[in-house]
């Protein structure tokens, strides 16, 4: 039995230690830093540093040959590069192949070299390019910040002045730091959104359940875009002949293109696509992780062991692995800080989890949430809970997600009442 670290604090790394913790082929599961809702699953490192030299001696301690790595930060800075030459076994791309999502001129230019479909663009570096770039478009404007920038790097803007102000406080005023001082001004893709994960080992690759994620704050995809406020999977609408549409137009020309470049990779691909009303697949950004909220509502429908699929691929043998499509569905309904994505107050204590711990297809991700002085689990952060219900309909994931958040409650809570609704507005492509 394998015991494993997970790197991460989100819901999205609950999600992972939770699916880790059901493995016949796991032993312990370990988490840096971890959080509050993972204690009763995994032995929590709250105070380890996130470099190499720092874990290093924890994953002596506990004898753990495999890392996770959850957020894209260590993944981007090189980790899983500097735990690999220390012999462990790492589950996340190195710097090269985490550089899809660390630069997205690179990821621009990787599509583009590799023939696959995402929106025109222009490289500006200074405003006069800026200006030239948003005069060839009609609004929306896009303005992207070239690098990581915490999910504030994009700017969907209405109207020309508005892309203007936000491109010169990443050029000029420097509000992102480096990583805005390069911009990619792009088309608007119109379509629905769609995201794709699949699992590789750099050799093969499986395509897990699509999921949507909904990244406005309010009902009716209104309010400004937040980190995700709920995702539902899989996608009704996504039906076999568009899923086969983006395995060859974007999941083949993407890994071969890995391959093809020498670029070793192995973990999560996450290809956020916008659907046209033609149907056809385009690249919206590739991240190199799961997706939060995606992962909440993904990893509870894997039909097989998770834990065996990590292990498989950080030994180069996915092929072995043999993938089951999902025979349920789930929702997740963020519960998030209200203020979130602005200014939000903490410290809240949250009450009615143990009700909700007894209901039947239903599970509770904690995102952010710590624990007082007295030991009483309080609000730490924007996106609070994930509240995820399963069920063998779609209808009933979303009714079960939305009876579990009922049950849980703290001062100022803020959720969407429409999750899942947007999966049953269009035809099946
Ligand atoms: P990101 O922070 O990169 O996930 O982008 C945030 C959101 O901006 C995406 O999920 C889309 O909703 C939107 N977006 C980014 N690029 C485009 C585009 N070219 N066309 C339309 N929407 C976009
Ligand atoms: N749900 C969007 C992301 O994880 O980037």
């Amino acid at each position: 039995m394998t015991n494993v670290l997970v790197i991460g604090s989100g819901a999205r790394e609950h999600a992972i230690v939770w699916a880790l913790s059901k493995s016949g082929a796991v032993g312990t599961v370990h988490a840096a830093p971890g959080n509050a809702g993972m204690a009763p699953l995994a032995v929590l490192h709250p105070s380890t540093g996130l470099t190499a030299g720092e874990l290093l001696p924890v994953l002596r301690a506990y004898s753990i040959s495999l890392v996770v790595i959850g957020p894209e930060v260590p993944l981007v800075a090189g980790l899983a590069d500097d735990l690999r030459n220390e012999g462990l076994s790492v589950f996340g791309p190195g710097k090269a192949g985490a550089m899809l999502e660390g630069s997205k001129l690179h990821a621009k230019k990787f599509l583009e070299r590799h023939g696959i479909p995402t929106a025109p663009w222009d490289l500006c570096s200074t405003m006069e390019e800026v200006l030239a770039a948003l005069e060839k478009r009609r609004a929306p404007f896009i303005v992207k910040a070239d690098g990581l920038a915490a999910g504030k790097g994009v700017v969907v803007a209405s109207s020309m002045e508005e892309a203007i102000q936000a491109a010169r406080r990443m050029i000029e005023e420097g509000i992102l730091g480096e990583s805005g001082r390069k911009v990619i001004v792009e088309d608007a893709l119109e379509g629905e959104e769609l995201t794709v994960l699949a699992v590789t080992d750099g050799q093969t690759w499986r395509m897990l359940p699509p999921s949507q994620d909904h990244k406005r704050v309010f009902d009716g995809d209104a309010g400004p875009n937040t980190g995700g406020m709920g995702a539902y999977a899989p996608v009704p609408w996504a039906g076999k002949s568009l899923l086969d549409r983006i395995q060859k137009m974007i999941l083949e020309p993407t890994f071969l293109g890995l391959k093809a470049e020498g670029v070793p990779y192995c973990g999560i691909l996450y290809a956020g696509l916008m659907i046209g009303p033609d149907g056809m697949p385009r690249v919206i950004e590739y991240n190199v992780r799961f997706g939060d909220p995606e992962a909440q509502v993904v990893l509870p429908l894997l039909e097989g062991d998770f834990g065996e699929m990590i292990i498989a691929c950080c030994e180069g043998r996915l092929s072995d692995f043999s993938y089951r499509e999902p025979l349920r569905w789930a929702a997740d309904v963020v519960l998030a800080s209200g203020g979130y994505p602005g200014p939000f107050e903490k410290g809240k204590i949250i009450s009615g989890l143990d009700e909700a711990a007894k209901m039947q297809n239903f599970v509770v991700f904690h995102g952010g949430t710590a624990l007082d002085p007295e030991g009483r689990l309080i609000t730490s952060g924007g996106r609070v809970l994930s509240a995820v219900g399963l069920g063998n309909t779609l209808e009933e994931a979303i009714a079960k997600a939305y009876e579990g958040a009922s049950e849980i409650c703290f001062e100022n809570i803020h959720f969407r009442k429409d999750i899942g609704r947007k999966a049953f507005l269009r035809g099946r492509n």
